[in-house]
């Protein structure tokens, strides 16, 4: 029995980037426009700001500019709302993410809706979100795109195929069953309450898992031969072997996916890993985004980029 193709994020997520910076260079040579980058993160979250530490390091290397607005745990929504505005209004900003989860005290949709839908690099703004509902153009969530990216690496033709997405957040699950859709996929969406979810999953020739519970598909639920592109992103403990010294070492951790990767590449015909599959996919489509946003308000069409990732 042979192994999965394992679908390499990573070096996808390069060559991505490495085109970016081409079309960034050409912009800013032609155009006299350097795409711009703003982030907002609330309070001081370290997953948080370790995202948006690597989003402002990527940003700045394809040529972009990258700024930062950092305010407190306790900021009102008002003040957070000025803060919006603030960057929907300066014309060096095209492309405006704030990060989440915020915190309890502010309505997280209201914060989405003031940002200008042309600067909304998240893609999360519904009228972003019923563009691409539609099918009109707009700007279309990162990890969606991603996961839309690593599967045609693979499978150029989606058309026909039946694809099973596990999870139906506003930000992974719904967006891509509409990208898949367009592909011309048959598209099931599978949640919490579906019954049945082995023998749904087992029907997919392309399955993708994002619901954020480490190692829930099995390899048996797995169509021998299909594509699987795993969301997830589980840190979870290793069980410690041997007891370190007087118990008092720091239990590690590992990241591990939504499936069973090591039992499922013996199934799979292709699969994404965790880490190295969709993770690096996301930030490189946020400055995709970001050069779309950028050519969309200077008027000028958005450079060609391979979709494919080949
Ligand atoms: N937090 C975790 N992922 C994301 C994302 O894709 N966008 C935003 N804005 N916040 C996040």
């Amino acid at each position: 029995m042979t192994e999965a193709y394992i679908i390499d994020g990573k070096s996808i997520a390069a060559k991505l980037r490495e085109q970016i910076s081409a079309a960034v260079a050409s912009i800013v040579a032609t155009e006299k426009i350097t795409p711009g980058l703003a982030v907002v993160l609330v309070g001081s979250d370290p997953a948080s700001q370790v995202y948006v530490r690597n989003k402002a390091r990527q940003t700045i290397a394809v040529g972009m500019r990258s700024f930062e607005t950092k305010l407190p745990e306790d900021v009102s929504e008002a003040e957070l709302l000025e803060a919006v505005h603030r960057l929907n209004s300066d014309p060096a900003v095209h492309g405006i993410l704030v990060q989440l989860p915020l915190p309890q005290h502010i309505h997280t949709a209201k914060i989405i809706e003031a940002i200008t839908p042309e600067k909304d690099v998240d893609g999360f703004h519904p009228l972003n979100a019923g563009r691409l509902a539609l099918g009109l153009p707009g700007l279309v969530p990162c990890t969606p795109l991603g996961c839309l990216m690593l599967a045609k690496s693979w499978l150029p033709d989606l058309s026909g195929l039946n694809a099973v997405v596990i999870g139906r957040s506003n930000i992974v699950g719904k967006p891509l069953a509409q990208l898949l859709l367009a592909e011309n996929c048959t598209v099931t969406i599978a949640h919490s309450r579906t019954q049945n979810l082995p023998q749904i999953c087992a029907r997919a020739d392309l399955l993708i898992a994002a619901v954020g519970r480490p190692a829930m598909v099995k390899a048996d639920w797995i169509k021998p031969g299909a594509t699987v592109i795993d969301v997830g992103i589980n840190r979870v403990p290793v069980p410690a072997t041997i007891e370190e010294e007087g118990g008092k070492a720091e239990r590690k951790t590992r990241l591990v996916g939504d499936v069973d990767f090591a039992a499922a590449k013996a199934i799979a015909g292709a699969i994404t890993p965790v880490p190295g599959g969709v993770g690096p996919m996301t930030i490189a489509c946020l400055l995709r985004n970001t050069l779309q946003a950028a050519c969309t308000q200077a008027g000028i069409a958005m450079p060609q980029l391979d979709r494919s990732g080949n």
